[in-house]
């Protein structure tokens, strides 16, 4: 239980200061299975961010949040998968043509380099918007392009699992009941999220913002164990 756990955990490294981002993740290891790279420690950072959260034996989430024409997406895909990332996102809005040159980008990135596959993901709308009315279109977008799942708020998860049970959701919003939402519209609790079926819960600020980080971590580990097994 408590490795399954851990790899539904994903740590948002929102600094941009490598070193500081390691040790971050160092600290709360213990708990997150995944590191997620950002566009600030990428853009700090870029390749020896993926490289040395791989180094420390984490899965890395590059969320690099892709959208251009197809053809750059693509080369940008392949370039990254390459590193080795087990998870790389576009923006849905970017439809399907540029949704699936990620897709391929990506696949070919992983095998020319022999790593593992790499997981497609969309990003249908950001949960600091409050406007959801394109949902359903852009997660359409993601089916028909071979993405292998979303990045959704709590609120969407039921929704995609109805349309694809074997998508991968991401989410992220993840806040304690007594936290504050920062810049976050749409939010959940980890109980909340794990009962739901999101099967990746990205979480910042509730974890790095807080005075103790590994009691923070301990306690959202606890919440969806507690919430998988139904008390
Ligand atoms: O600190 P907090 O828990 O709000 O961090 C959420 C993280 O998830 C940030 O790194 C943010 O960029 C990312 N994210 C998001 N909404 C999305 C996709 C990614 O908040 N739709």
């Amino acid at each position: 239980m408590l490795v399954d756990v851990r790899n539904r955990m994903a740590v948002a490294l929102d600094v941009s200061d490598l070193d500081r981002a390691e040790q971050l993740a160092k600290e709360v290891a213990p708990w997150f299975g995944v590191a997620k790279v950002g566009l600030e420690l990428y853009s700090a950072a870029g390749p020896e961010a993926i490289a040395r959260m791989r180094g420390l034996d984490l899965d890395v989430f590059a969320d690099i949040k892709l959208h251009d024409i197809p053809t750059t997406v693509g080369r940008a895909a392949r370039v990254l998968g390459r590193q080795g990332v087990r998870y790389l996102n576009f923006h849905a809005a970017g439809g399907v043509d540029m949704l699936r040159a990620g897709v391929e980008g990506l696949a070919e990135g992983a095998r020319d380099s022999g790593q593992a596959p790499a997981i497609p993901i969309a990003v249908t709308i950001l949960t600091s918007d409050p406007d959801v009315r394109a949902f359903d279109d852009r997660l359409a977008c993601a089916i028909e392009a071979g993405c292998g799942g979303v990045v959704c708020s709590v609120d969407e998860v039921g929704r995609v699992h109805a349309a694809r049970p074997d998508f991968v959701t991401i989410v992220p919003g993840v806040r304690f009941a007594d936290g504050a939402h920062d810049d976050q519209a749409r939010v959940g609790t980890p109980e909340r999220v794990a009962r739901a079926g999101g099967n990746l819960l990205v979480i910042g600020r509730a974890v790095t913002g807080a005075d103790d980080r590994r009691a923070a971590a301990q306690r959202v580990s606890d919440a969806i164990v507690s919430a998988l097994e139904g008390d």
